[in-house]
């Protein structure tokens, strides 16, 4: 997919003055502006509602696909004691997520490209797969599978149904001019709920809607788990 997406994620990195707290991890994870902007509280309720879904626990252990500087981890990491790894392909925002959890295993490099060992119990991507095209999102999808112990979770997807809508709400909140500044080249893949259950077939899953509290986003975001084996 385009490289000017990531050219974008690779502009970030935590500067001298940030402390390194949950707030300056979802800012730099982008959900700091605009329709993306999700607050402190909103973001615990979120990541809380998630790993009640998943049945997380303390002792499991969490690896996180695209995990920017790591505001979701961090955040689950304020519920339970657990074990964190993640990918990104921005430098800078892994380095925040290893600096703000210095005993996780995080590595700078494309989701493609993810090694299935070693198997964590979760393996989760919030707000990533759009950033991907069909043929790369089958792959990560599959790999993330084979790596995960317990269950998998792609969460904040943009649903195919509502794409029209999206995107006009997007332009509509900017002038022609600044929307074509903004978004030329950018494009983000919409997927059907059932693109996710063709990959993998015959598994126990969830699909819901977002379930991120007062998000503007979430009325055009599906999120989808799948369970290998019943956790306990
Ligand atoms: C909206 S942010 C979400 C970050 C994090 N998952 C969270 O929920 O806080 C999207 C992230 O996806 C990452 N990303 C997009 N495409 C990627 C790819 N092909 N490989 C690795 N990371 C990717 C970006 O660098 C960025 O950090």
């Amino acid at each position: 997919m385009s490289n000017l997406w990531q050219h974008i994620w690779e502009k970030r990195s935590l500067q001298p003055q940030h402390a390194i707290t949950l707030d300056t991890l979802i800012a730099l994870d982008g959900f700091d502006s605009g329709a993306g902007k999700i607050s402190l509280a909103d973001w615990q309720e979120y990541t809380r509602r998630i790993s009640d879904k998943l049945g997380m626990q303390s002792g499991h252990s969490v690896f996180e696909v695209g995990c920017g500087a790591g505001a979701f981890l961090y955040a689950l990491r304020q519920q339970h004691t657990l074990t964190v790894g993640g990918l990104d392909y921005a430098a800078g925002l892994i380095d925040a997520a290893q600096q703000a959890m210095p005993d996780g295993d995080f590595k700078a490099q494309s989701a493609h490209t993810m090694a299935t060992d070693p198997q964590y119990d979760f393996v989760i991507a919030n707000s990533v797969f759009h950033y991907f095209d069909e043929a790369m999102a089958a792959e990560v999808l599959n790999a993330m599978w084979q790596k995960a112990n317990v269950g998998v979770a792609v969460l904040d997807i943009p649903h195919a149904a509502t794409k029209d809508a999206c995107e006009r709400a997007r332009r509509d909140a900017l002038t022609e001019a600044e929307y074509e500044e903004k978004y030329r080249g950018l494009h983000h893949t919409y997927f059907n709920p059932d693109w996710f259950t063709k990959q993998l077939p015959g598994h126990p899953h969830q699909i819901f809607e977002s379930c991120v509290p007062n998000y503007a986003q979430s009325q055009y975001r599906f999120s989808v788990i799948f369970h290998k084996r019943l956790h306990g």
